[in-house]
């Protein structure tokens, strides 16, 4: 198993880190356009691997795309990450030129990839990637349900005095802080429901912390989060080069179902060997399917700047 990490900022180093000690691949490459930054990267997470036990060779390039060869799995942070006070979906401009281009260079040397997407607003780069790209949309993801759920399950920790690891709770739509839904009617503690435990008042809270989980670590840092979301993606990874078939919310190529199409949104899928396998139907009520399409409304409305800045 091959895997490369395009990006060595932060995020994209955070998720080489997690990759490696998790021996998700027996090689993993960090590719970054910042001279010997990647290498660097690379070779600080390899003088771990006697300490953490791990044998995965990681390696860095500079922009050496040839170097990637034969990757089975590729993941994209590349791009400017967020400062205070800014959106994920202000930084479309300058993402967008990155991400298609990195998408293309991966795909000349990794022709049968699946790539996961993290490069903000990562709806829309995700459903770039699957434009400019023409791969099969089961081999493009967008990472942000994942990360943004195992914040809402820190928030719901909080109140319930629980274990994190007993709880089952989904963020599904787009992953921006208007655009997110934390299903809390579906969250669950060990099979309890949440909402029989907390009030409708705290649960509003909760939902509302996670809605802003990374802007607040934006504003608390500077800049934007890395060790979540490094763990997420690993996770994610984890569940494809296994083919475990976990289930987790993603961001895919929605073509009908829960009611849009020619979209990539946050949805319940299968992720295996084959990237994301399926899409889960959480039959939402009526006010959920609302947030749903309102969420859909401000996606499409990102993904129409695309037209003014590349040529999908
Ligand atoms: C976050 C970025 C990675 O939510 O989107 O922290």
């Amino acid at each position: 198993m091959k895997i490369t990490v395009v990006g060595a900022g932060a995020v994209g180093a955070t998720c080489a880190d997690n990759i490696a000690r998790r021996e998700l691949a027996e090689e993993l490459v960090v590719v970054d356009i910042k001279e010997g930054f990647a290498e660097g990267k690379a070779l600080d997470i390899m003088q771990t691997s006697a300490l953490c036990g791990f044998d995965t060779k990681v390696t860095g390039v500079t922009a050496d795309y040839s170097k990637t060869a034969g990757s089975d799995v590729c993941v994209v942070t590349s791009g400017i990450p967020r400062k205070p006070g800014m959106t994920r979906e202000e930084l479309i401009g300058t993402n967008a030129r990155i991400v298609e281009d990195v998408c293309k260079n991966l795909l000349k040397y990794s022709p049968d990839t699946i790539i996961v997407i993290v490069s903000n607003p990562m709806d829309t780069m995700t459903y770039l990637a699957l434009k400019a790209t023409g791969l099969p949309k089961n081999r493009i993801i967008g990472m942000g349900g994942i990360l943004d759920s195992s914040r809402f399950k820190t928030y719901l920790q909080k109140e319930l005095n629980c274990s994190q690891n007993d709880l089952q709770a989904v963020v599904i739509g787009g992953h921006g802080d208007t655009t997110m839904i934390p299903l809390t009617r579906l969250a669950s503690l060990n099979g309890t429901l949440v909402s029989n435990l907390l009030s409708e008042e705290k649960l509003k809270q909760v939902s509302a912390d996670t809605m802003v989980g990374g802007a607040t670590l934006t504003k608390l840092l500077g800049t934007s989060a890395w060790y979540a979301p490094g763990a997420a993606v690993a996770t994610l990874v984890e569940s494809i080069v296994r083919n475990e078939r976990k289930v987790f919310p993603c961001c895919v190529f929605l073509d009908g179902e829960y009611g849009q199409s020619d979209i990539c949104m946050g949805v319940p899928v299968v992720i295996g060997k084959n990237g994301w396998e399926s899409i889960l139907d959480y039959h939402l009520n009526a006010e959920e399917q609302e947030a749903f399409n309102k969420s859909a409304d401000a996606v499409r409305s990102m993904n129409k700047v695309l037209d003014t800045l590349v040529t999908v």
